[in-house]
Parts: structure tokens; C-alpha cells; sequence
């Protein structure tokens, strides 16, 4: 079957973008509030509400829990009209909600899209997680390799001293150690206080970003959304999740995963033809948040298809008043 033939309806990449604008502009209203429930539930609420008026036959498999602890957009829950293709989503109806409490950087509305069996089911556990942008060779990068050992061959791959490499790294405790080697090689660090999907997708932009590399441990449903970005817009990643505990275990083999160590590539979490869209709800790097002016909203959309590799960057105006705000 050529991509062609398999391709997800284009139009549904546009009708992603307003199921992202909408989240965002909910979750934009709780924006410095320090409310992380409240911001996250109204993003909920309104990605549920577009996702519902879609003609698709979705189920959520990355979702906002598993069905026992999250009421809406659980994993498993079925969305949209039922009248169109069978797909997996991936959903994030906000990725920062921390960082919208307090009105940081970087927070975003964010989904992918995939045909039916192609995104990788992940428990929501941590996941560790390595990524770079595209035009170098397969494998230049390893989980299974060191930090300064990835560091080093991706400086190679680059052209470049390793002093010239950047990696993005989550601002944890448990990452005390990969800052340390990094930094001891003589690599720069670019610390994040949240939002992952936003640092992996950095890494493909790195004229604009500053960043070469992702790496450390963050959520595994996180992990998922940004290989389907990635698989959209060019890159590399792998992935293994972090399972500490038996219940941890269990849970991701429900979702039927037998190997917890298994390493897996960025094809493996998102297969298929893959649509992945995203709204700003803060200003960030790769996309501008909420803005309210006077009557009007504005947001700022980032959509991308697997199947064309056509990435759109679309700034929407919204009146304010209409029915939906
Ligand atoms: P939330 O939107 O669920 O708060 O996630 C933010 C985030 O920073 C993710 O981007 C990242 O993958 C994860 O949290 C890291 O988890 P932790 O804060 O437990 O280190």
C-alpha cells in the first residue's frame, strides 16, 4: 500500500487545529492563576467537546490516565462521530499545566492523530527518552550509549567542536548525573522546568532553538506525541519506559508490553500516516500563546502530516464573543 493510499483524510489536519485552538484558548483563560486542575480541566473539556463533533471512529490510547483514574479522555475512551476512519489519538489537552499555573513558557494544547494500531499504547510511567533533529545518519544517537558518547558522535555527525552541541534537559534531580556529564565534556545544557514535547521538538530547529539534542527521562505519553511530531516534521528518537514498581509493571503490560526494557524507535511509537498539531497556550519557543485583544483572540497553531511532510504554521484571529468562548 503506498502512503498515498493510506493517508489519513487531509482535512482532518485542519479540524486538529481548532480542536488545539480551542483547548488552548480554555486553558489560556486560567493563564498565572495557580490552578493547575482547573487550567487542565478546561482544556480537557473543550479538546473532548471538538474532538466529539469530528467524523472519526477515534479511541484515545495516550490520554489524561487510564479509565479508572481519569474521568474524560481517558486511554481507551471512544471519541468523535463514529462515522469516519478508525484512528488513534494521542492527546495532551495540556502539556505545562504547571507552567500555565504560573504563567511560564512553553505550554501547550497538543494531539496527534494516527490510522487505527499505530501509536505505541503507553502507560502514563516515565519514559527515557533521546532525540535529534533530521539530516544525519541513522543511529548517530543511542539510548544505550553514554551521554558523552552521544554527545560526541552527534558533534561528529554535525561538523562541529562538541563545545558547539546543546542538550535539552528536563530541570530534575534524577537528571543530576547527564547534566554533570555533559557539561564535564564540554557540551552546554539547556535546562527546562517542564514541557518535553516542546524540547523535542526543539531539537529539529536548532538554528532558531539553540538546542541539538533531547535527552533524560520524562512522561512516557509525552514521549509518544513527540515521536509523532517527529515522524511528521523529521528527526530521531527512542524511548524506553522507566517502570519502578510491580504496579507499574502491570500497568504497562495491560497494554500489552512484555519487555520493559525494550528500547523503542520512534517508527515503533508512531507508525502509519500521522497528523500532529499543536497550539500555543504560553508564549514558547516554537509557538506564540493566547493573546486576548480587545474582542479578539489570537493563537498560534503548528500542524504537520506524516504522509506529505507538510508542516503549516497557522495564526488564527477568533472573535471573542462567538459561541464558543
Ligand atoms: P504536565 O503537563 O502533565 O504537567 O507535564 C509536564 C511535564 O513537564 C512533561 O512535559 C514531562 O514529560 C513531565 O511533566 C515530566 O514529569 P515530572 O514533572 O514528574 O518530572
Amino acid at each position: 500500500m503506498s502512503d498515498d493510499d493510506r493517508a489519513l483524510d487531509r482535512v482532518l489536519a485542519l479540524e486538529l487545529v481548532r480542536v488545539t485552538e480551542r483547548a488552548a484558548v480554555a486553558a489560556s483563560r486560567l493563564t498565572g492563576r495557580g490552578d493547575e486542575a482547573a487550567a487542565d480541566q478546561a482544556a480537557v473539556d473543550a479538546m473532548r467537546r471538538e474532538l466529539n463533533a469530528l467524523d472519526i471512529d477515534g479511541t484515545v490510547v495516550i490520554g489524561e490516565g487510564e479509565r479508572d483514574e481519569a474521568p474524560m479522555l481517558y486511554i481507551g475512551e471512544k471519541v468523535g462521530t463514529g462515522k469516519g476512519p478508525a484512528v488513534d489519538i494521542a492527546l495532551d489537552p495540556l502539556e505545562g499545566t504547571t507552567i500555565t499555573a504560573k504563567a511560564m513558557p512553553n505550554a501547550l494544547a497538543v494531539i496527534a492523530l494516527a490510522e487505527a494500531g499505530s501509536l505505541l499504547h503507553a502507560p502514563d510511567v516515565y519514559m527515557d527518552k533521546i532525540a535529534i533533529g533530521s539530516g544525519y545518519e541513522d543511529g548517530v544517537v543511542d539510548l544505550d550509549r553514554s551521554a558523552a558518547e552521544n554527545i560526541a558522535s552527534l558533534a561528529e555527525a554535525k561538523g562541529v567542536p562538541v563545545s558547539e552541541i546543546t542538550a535539552c534537559i528536563l530541570d530534575r534531580p534524577r537528571h543530576g548525573e547527564t547534566i554533570a556529564a555533559v557539561r564535564e565534556c564540554g557540551a552546554a545544557v539547556n535546562l527546562i522546568g517542564d514541557g518535553d514535547i516542546a524540547g523535542v521538538i526543539n531539537t529539529t530547529n536548532p538554528d532558531e532553538t539553540g538546542v541539538d539534542i533531547y535527552m533524560g527521562v520524562g512522561g512516557a505519553p509525552e514521549g509518544v506525541l513527540a515521536a509523532a511530531a517527529l515522524r511528521c516534521i523529521g528527526g530521531q528518537m527512542q524511548g524506553r519506559l522507566v517502570t519502578s514498581s510491580a504496579e507499574q509493571k502491570e500497568r504497562a503490560r495491560r497494554m500489552g508490553i512484555e519487555d520493559f526494557d525494550r528500547k523503542f524507535s520512534m517508527h515503533e511509537m508512531a507508525s502509519g500516516d500521522v497528523i500532529f498539531a499543536a497550539t500555543g497556550v504560553t508564549d514558547g519557543s516554537i509557538l506564540e500563546g493566547v493573546k486576548t485583544r480587545g474582542k479578539k483572540m489570537y493563537t498560534d497553531t503548528v500542524v504537520m502530516r506524516s504522509s506529505t511532510g507538510t508542516t503549516r504554521w497557522i495564526k488564527a484571529e477568533h472573535t471573542k464573543l462567538s459561541k464558543f468562548y
